[in-house]
């Protein structure tokens, strides 16, 4: 038997975290076992991993490095975390996965698309059964975001020109993938939002 995996995407502030945990939370109490995890990170090497690439000069790297580190990140992620937990029957749900490379690498650090979905195919090969784009204003994304205050604001710091750019990117793979993309509106309170969610997997199981 093998588990569900679920990821959440969308842009900085949209609220994934919190609706990932909240999730988390509802299914548990509802009897399942979860794997909650997050990219960049969600094992011990690619945690290292997300330090050398959210943290430090944004021109640390070129563009094809951070694909390569992104990648590396994942494909410890998915041996030591990702596929173990689905092995065992767990559902999984995960903070940005792949369609994040995609959107952040292949669209808006240059036309590395292509790159991005040939390293993906090579190394990772593997797409969620379900993916939640959290959709939001970028004003409030960003705004939301800023809030935090973290260390790790490289890829904040584009400013809102560039989170305008990344939504459209994220809802075009929306539409180029409707089997496995669900868009939720992500304005509004974190329950609303969260009671969006449950619609949405409500009406799955019918
Ligand atoms: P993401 O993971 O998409 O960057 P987070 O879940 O970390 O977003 O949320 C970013 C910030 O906004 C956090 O401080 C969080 O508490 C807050 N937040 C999350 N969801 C909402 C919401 N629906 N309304 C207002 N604030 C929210
Ligand atoms: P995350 O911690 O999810 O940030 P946030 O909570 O602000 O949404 O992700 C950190 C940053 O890493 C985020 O700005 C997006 C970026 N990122 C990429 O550029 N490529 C990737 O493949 C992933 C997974 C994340």
């Amino acid at each position: 038997m093998t588990g569900r995996f679920i990821t959440f995407e969308g842009i900085d502030g949209s609220g994934k975290s919190t609706q990932a945990q909240l999730l988390a939370n509802r299914l548990r109490a509802a009897g399942r076992d979860v794997q909650l995890t997050r990219e960049p990170g969600g094992s011990p090497g690619a945690e290292e991993i997300r330090r050398l690439v959210l943290e430090g000069d944004p021109d640390r790297w070129s563009p094809e490095t951070e694909i390569l580190l992104f990648t590396a990140s994942r494909r410890d992620h998915l041996e030591r975390t990702i596929c173990p937990a689905l092995a065992a029957g767990k559902t999984v749900i995960c903070d940005r996965f792949a369609d994040s490379t995609r959107v952040y690498q292949g669209v808006t650090r240059g036309d590395l698309r292509e790159t991005v979905d040939a390293l993906h195919d090579l190394m990772i090969g593997q797409e969620p059964d379900l993916t939640f784009l959290v959709d939001i204003d970028p004003d409030v994304g960003l705004r939301r975001a800023l809030s935090r205050h973290g260390t790790e604001e490289r890829f904040e710091d584009f400013g809102v020109e560039m989170q305008v750019r990344m939504r459209a990117a994220f809802l075009e793979l929306a539409m180029a993938n409707p089997d496995r993309f669900r868009v939720i509106d992500g304005d509004g309170s974190a329950d609303e939002v969260a009671a969006r969610i449950d619609a949405v997997l409500a009406e799955m199981a019918t």
